[in-house]
C-alpha cells in the first residue's frame, strides 16, 4: 500500500486529491493546522479516512515530524495563503506560508524521506505580465502580485531541491479550478452563490470586480487526478495543467444566472473595492504536454462546471438554510483566516 502525506488537505484539492488517492487504495496522512475555530466540515468529512498530523507550514519543526511519522512515498504540498487579492494586503504572510512553507517542507523531506516524490502546486499566477506573451513550463515569469512571487519562489526552489540534493520534486503548473468546495471568496463560487440567492428570490445584487478578467476555468476533480499521474512520471517534470479555453468573469456571470433562468445584468453591480492593484487580463494555458506525457485529459467543461457548482449552492441554501425574512448570507465575505 502507498503512502500519501498531503498539505492543505482541508483545502478544495486536498479533500478531492484525498478522496482520489483513497479509491486508488492509498494510506493518506494529512498535515492540519489547529485554529481556534475548531474542525473544519472538511476535516469532519476526512477524519475516519486518513490519519491526521498537526502541523503548520510557518513551523519547521511541525513538517519535519509529519514526514518523520508518516514515512511517505508520495508528499503533495498544497497548503498555502491561495487567495491572490489577499496576498496584497498579507505579503508577508503570503511569501512566508506560501514561499517559505514549500522550502521547509522540502527540507523536512530531504532530512526525512529523500526518496519519496514530491508535488509542488505552482500556479498560473506565477506568469503574471508575462502572460501576455508566449509561455510554457519553463516560463517565463513575471509575477504580478505578492502571491506570484511567493508561488515563483517555491517552484524555482523545488529546482534548487531536484538539481543540487536530487528530490524527485515535480511542479504542476495549474490554472485555475473549481468545484462547490472552492473557498466563498474566489469569484466562481461567489458567482455561483449569487445566482443560487437571486434565484432563492434575494434581492440584494453581487458586487463584482473586473468583469473583462479572463481566466482558464477547469474542474477540481480533474486537475488532482493530474497532480497523481504526474508523480507516476519517472523523471521529475514542471508541467502546465490547463484546459485551453478561457472565459471571462462576464461569460462567468452569464453562465451561472442563465442556469437559474435570469440574466445577470439584473442582479450585478460593479464595485470598485473588489478591483486588484494589479490584474492579469487573460491566463490561458496549453494542456498538450499533459495529454501527450500523462495522458491527462479534462473531463468536465466550463457550462457544466458552473452549472453542477449553481446547484450546489441551491442545495446548501435550501430548504432548512435560509428561514423566512433572514438576511441573505453575505457572498463577498473576507476570507475566513
Ligand atoms: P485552498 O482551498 O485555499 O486550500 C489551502 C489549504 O492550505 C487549506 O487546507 C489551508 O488550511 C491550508 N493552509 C493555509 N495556510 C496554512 C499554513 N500556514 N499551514 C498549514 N496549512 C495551511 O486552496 P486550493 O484551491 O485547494 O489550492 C491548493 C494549492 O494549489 C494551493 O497551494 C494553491 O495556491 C495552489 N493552486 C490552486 C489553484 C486553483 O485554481 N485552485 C491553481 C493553481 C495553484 P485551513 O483549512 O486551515 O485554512
Ligand atoms: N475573487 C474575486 N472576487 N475575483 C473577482 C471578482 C470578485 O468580486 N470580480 C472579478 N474578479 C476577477 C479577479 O480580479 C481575477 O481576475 C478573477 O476574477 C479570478 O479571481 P479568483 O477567483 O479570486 O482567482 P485568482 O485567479 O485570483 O486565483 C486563483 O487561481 C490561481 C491560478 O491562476 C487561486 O486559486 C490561486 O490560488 C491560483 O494560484
Amino acid at each position: 500500500m502507498k503512502r500519501a502525506l498531503i498539505t492543505g488537505i482541508t483545502g478544495q484539492d486536498g479533500s478531492y486529491l484525498a478522496d482520489h488517492l483513497l479509491d486508488l487504495g492509498y494510506q493518506v496522512w494529512g498535515v492540519v493546522r489547529q485554529t481556534s475555530a475548531g474542525e473544519s466540515p472538511a476535516l469532519a468529512r476526512l477524519r475516519d479516512r486518513v490519519e491526521v498530523i498537526q502541523g503548520d507550514l510557518l513551523d519547521q519543526g511541525s513538517l519535519s515530524r509529519a514526514v518523520r511519522q508518516s514515512r511517505p512515498d508520495e508528499v503533495y504540498n498544497l497548503a498555502a495563503q491561495s487567495f491572490v487579492g489577499r496576498s496584497w494586503n498579507e505579503p508577508v504572510h503570503t511569501l512566508e506560508a506560501t514561499g517559505m512553507g514549500a522550502v521547509r517542507l522540502f527540507e523536512a523531506v530531504r532530512d526525512h524521506a529523500p526518496e519519496a516524490r514530491v508535488y509542488q502546486a505552482s500556479s498560473s499566477e506565477m506568469y503574471g505580465y508575462a502572460a501576455a506573451g508566449p509561455v510554457d513550463a519553463t516560463g517565463p515569469f513575471l509575477p504580478h502580485s505578492p502571491y506570484g512571487v511567493a508561488k515563483v519562489m517555491a517552484h524555482h526552489s523545488a529546482a534548487v531541491y531536484r538539481r543540487s540534493h536530487g528530490l524527485h520534486v515535480s511542479c504542476g503548473i495549474l490554472f485555475n479550478h473549481e468545484s462547490p468546495r472552492r473557498g466563498p471568496h474566489f469569484v466562481t463560487r461567489k458567482v455561483c452563490r449569487g445566482a443560487a440567492l437571486a434565484a432563492l428570490g434575494h434581492s440584494e445584487p453581487l458586487a463584482l470586480g473586473n468583469l473583462e478578467a479572463r481566466r482558464d476555468w477547469g474542474w477540481a476533480p480533474d486537475y488532482v487526478r493530474a497532480m497523481h499521474l504526474l508523480l507516476q512520471h519517472p523523471e521529475p517534470l514542471d508541467m502546465m495543467v490547463a484546459t485551453g479555453v478561457s472565459h471571462s468573469v462576464r461569460d462567468l456571470a452569464r453562465v451561472a444566472y442563465a442556469a437559474v433562468g435570469l440574466h445577470w445584468e439584473d442582479h450585478v453591480r460593479l464595485d470598485q473595492a473588489q478591483l486588484r492593484p494589479a490584474e492579469i487580463p487573460n491566463l490561458t494555458g496549453d494542456p498538450t504536454a499533459a495529454a501527450e506525457l500523462l495522458g491527462w485529459r479534462p473531463e468536465v467543461d466550463f457550462g457544466e462546471m458552473i452549472r453542477r457548482m449553481v446547484l450546489a449552492e441551491l442545495e446548501r441554501l435550501t430548504p432548512a438554510g435560509l428561514p423566512r425574512g433572514a438576511p441573505p448570507p453575505r457572498v463577498d465575505a473576507p476570507p475566513p483566516h
